[in-house]
């Protein structure tokens, strides 16, 4: 169950896919009403809805928005134009993997439906879709009951980027563990990185755990290693959008960072994974994709320009955090050390 205090970044309402408009928090709630994949694919791209989880699912609606008005009259063309489709919104964004593990979700849904009418395949697309997103709120909370029992009451938690309700159905993933300590009367002290450069920590995570009512303090990036040296950090939690097979983690750039500073001060670095950002398929963190950035984002990321015109600019969006600074990956069935995170899955 969603507790009232979260809110909800992604809802199917009227035949519609309505998103949250994350580019424009903390300062506007603004919904944004798609009925088209095209649609769907520039709000991933743009970050209007991020975050892994909340990428799978939007990709998912995307996926029957693209085949709701489809003519095909055979099962093989609607197959056809499915993938079509499904690769296409598979382009918006390469890293989270939940993206192309909720379009392969659906396509094995059609697939196992394919001796039905075109409408009822149709129906099926929207209902798996429905059904990732109503699974995911249920992963969130069980992640969140694994990590509480790696934390206390009175702990100070840094977290980095939005793994948050704003990033999935609820409760989000590394922030799972805070709504839930509130809801049980703990007092867990939040720092939220600002996460540089697009602030996704100190736009959402900030608002988010604010509006909640829960103990946040917000920092810049690069007073993680103060606030660490001075003890008010006990254990640090992050999302991820990939784990590989080896226990390597991509998230938000930045994250590497902090797993090191983690270790330097002796502090355990959780990593919150549903199991749909788990990719066994991919052997190392080296293989995972890592999405590159506009350079805008630097050079003008605070709404005024802060660079010298045509200045060499390298953004890349994520880090790998090798699985050596991870002390454990925590996914909906339990809590792993990253070099065994294959059990995870079985
Ligand atoms: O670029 P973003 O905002 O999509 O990056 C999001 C993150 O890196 C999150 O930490 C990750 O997706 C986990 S969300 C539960």
């Amino acid at each position: 169950m969603t507790t009232s205090t979260q809110t909800t970044p992604v809802k199917w309402e009227d035949d519609a896919l309505v998103l949250l408009d994350q580019t424009r928090l903390p300062v506007e709630t603004i919904y944004l009403r798609l009925t088209t994949a095209e649609e769907v694919w520039g709000s991933i791209r743009r970050l209007e809805v991020r975050g892994a989880p909340a990428i799978g699912m939007a990709a998912a609606y995307g996926l029957y928005l693209g085949i709701r008005g489809s003519e095909a009259q055979t099962y093989e063309a609607f197959w056809q134009e499915l993938n079509r489709q499904a690769d296409y919104l598979g382009t918006s964004r390469p890293t989270a993997v939940n993206l192309f593990w909720a379009l392969d979700r659906i396509k094995a849904r059609v697939k196992k439906d394919a001796a039905l009418p075109i409408a009822e395949l149709k129906a099926a697309v929207l209902d798996e879709a429905l059904a990732i997103q109503k699974e995911d709120a249920e992963v969130c909370r069980t992640i969140g009951e694994h990590l509480l029992t790696l934390l206390q009451d009175g702990m100070g938690v840094l977290t980095h980027c939005n793994p948050g309700a704003l990033a999935t159905a609820a409760y989000g993933t590394a922030t799972a563990p805070f709504y839930l300590a509130k809801e049980r009367g703990w007092n867990l002290k939040v720092y939220a990185d600002e996460t540089r450069p697009v602030l996704q920590g100190a736009r959402l995570t900030a608002y988010e755990l604010q509006q909640a009512g829960i103990d946040v303090t917000l920092i810049c990036d690069n007073m993680a290693a103060m606030v660490m040296s001075q003890g008010k950090v006990q254990a640090v939690v992050v999302g991820t959008d990939r784990v590989a097979a080896n226990g390597d983690v991509a998230n938000k750039i930045g994250t590497y960072g902090v797993a090191v500073l983690a270790k330097a001060h002796g502090i355990p670095f959780y990593v919150a994974a549903p199991l749909s950002s788990v990719d066994l398929a991919t052997p190392t963190g080296a293989d995972i994709p890592i999405e590159e950035r506009p350079a805008e984002e630097i050079t003008h990321g605070l709404g005024k320009q802060v660079a010298p015109d045509d200045i060499k600019v390298y953004n890349p969006a994520f880090d790998v955090t090798p699985a050596q600074y991870i002390t454990a990956i925590v996914t909906e069935t339990g809590i792993f050390k990253p070099e065994e995170i294959a059990k995870s899955k079985q």
